[in-house]
């Protein structure tokens, strides 16, 4: 239905602003009056089951296009149900699903479990992302050379995410979750978008404690993450909004102040629409300032994608 039309090089027939590369998953979804105990060992009963349309690609994909971007995904499916469900909400808001591949493996899968605060716990089971080639990518070289900004995340192979990135004319990288990766990626990243925890993991644990006239953690590491070679770094700091480091400054932005029913894929909808504002040409600090309010947003109803706002839903926040 919303395949991309391409000319004979593969490059897109109508322009689109974003190239999503990523994963695509169902999220099995369970409210729990607590989380299990750190230690293994115990079981919690929680609600029904819900099966949402999740996935850190698909999220970015579907948070921009629902905005009003032209989007379309990269990635791998499996030939299941799941991914007819995958695909449905995809098509819905109109991603284009050219380069989305039926593949011979279950479809990823997330197991969530949602606290009373909307915390969340995730278990990921790759299934068909992890099939995920470098090659997939170089097949549409000119899919990710025509849009101005390409999205990824880490849910997918390695291999294929720095292809991405070093095909992009911009990269955002949401390095979710945290894994090492190599220099010349980071390099890459304008901007590398983070959580606190994520990049409390990328820089590991401060070796002496905090003096008080020191500046306040985020802003600290923000300045340490950017020393890392990206070009630019976001923090994302749930209802506090955001961080953002460039050119060797910090600045703040807000959030707008929202009862939190369900924070899964909150992340993923302030890195769509990031990426989204970035590939309109706005600056950096004005792009991560709208992309906190989507984030806000996204936090007050259930699921990843079934939550995220439409344009008007923005601007009443
Ligand atoms: O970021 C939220 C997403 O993480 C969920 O939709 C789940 O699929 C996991 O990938």
């Amino acid at each position: 239905m919303s395949s991309v039309v391409e000319h004979d090089d593969g490059a897109p027939r109508h322009p689109l602003d974003v190239v999503v590369v990523g994963s695509a998953n169902a999220d099995l979804v369970v409210q729990v009056e607590r989380h299990p105990a750190p230690a293994p060992g115990e079981t919690v009963l929680g609600s029904d089951l819900a099966v949402h349309p999740g996935g850190k690609g698909a999220n970015q994909a579907v948070a921009a296009a629902r905005l009003g971007a032209r989007v379309a995904l990269l990635g791998r499916v499996g030939a299941d149900g799941h991914g007819r469900l995958l695909r449905e909400s995809l098509e819905r808001d109109g991603v284009d699903l050219g380069h989305l591949h039926d593949t011979p493996a279950a479809s990823g899968i997330a197991m969530i479990a949602v606290g009373p605060q909307g915390d969340n716990s995730i278990i990921v089971a790759p299934g068909a992302n992890a099939r995920l080639t470098e090659g997939d990518v170089l097949n549409a070289a000119p899919l990710l050379r025509s849009a101005p900004v390409v999205s990824l995340q880490m849910e997918i192979p390695l291999p294929a995410v720095l292809a991405a990135a070093r095909l992009a004319r911009r990269a955002v990288l949401n390095l979710s979750p945290a894994v090492p990766v190599p220099d010349e990626l980071l390099a890459l990243c304008d901007p590398l978008v983070v959580n606190e925890h994520e990049a409390t993991l990328l820089l590991g644990a401060p070796r002496e404690p905090r003096k008080p006239r020191e500046p306040r953690e985020p802003d600290r590491q923000a300045k340490e993450l950017l020393a890392l070679g990206p070009r630019s770094v976001v923090i994302t700091l749930g209802a506090e909004g955001a961080v953002v480091a460039e050119d060797g400054a910090v600045h703040t932005v807000p959030s707008p102040s929202v009862a939190a029913v369900d924070t899964t894929g909150a992340g993923d909808a302030f890195t769509g629409a990031l990426a989204w504002r970035l590939a309109a040409g706005e600056p950096l600090v004005e792009a991560a300032a709208f992309a906190a309010r989507v984030g806000a947003a996204a936090v007050r109803r259930a699921g990843a994608q079934d939550s995220y706002p439409t344009m008007a839903e923005v601007e009443d926040l």
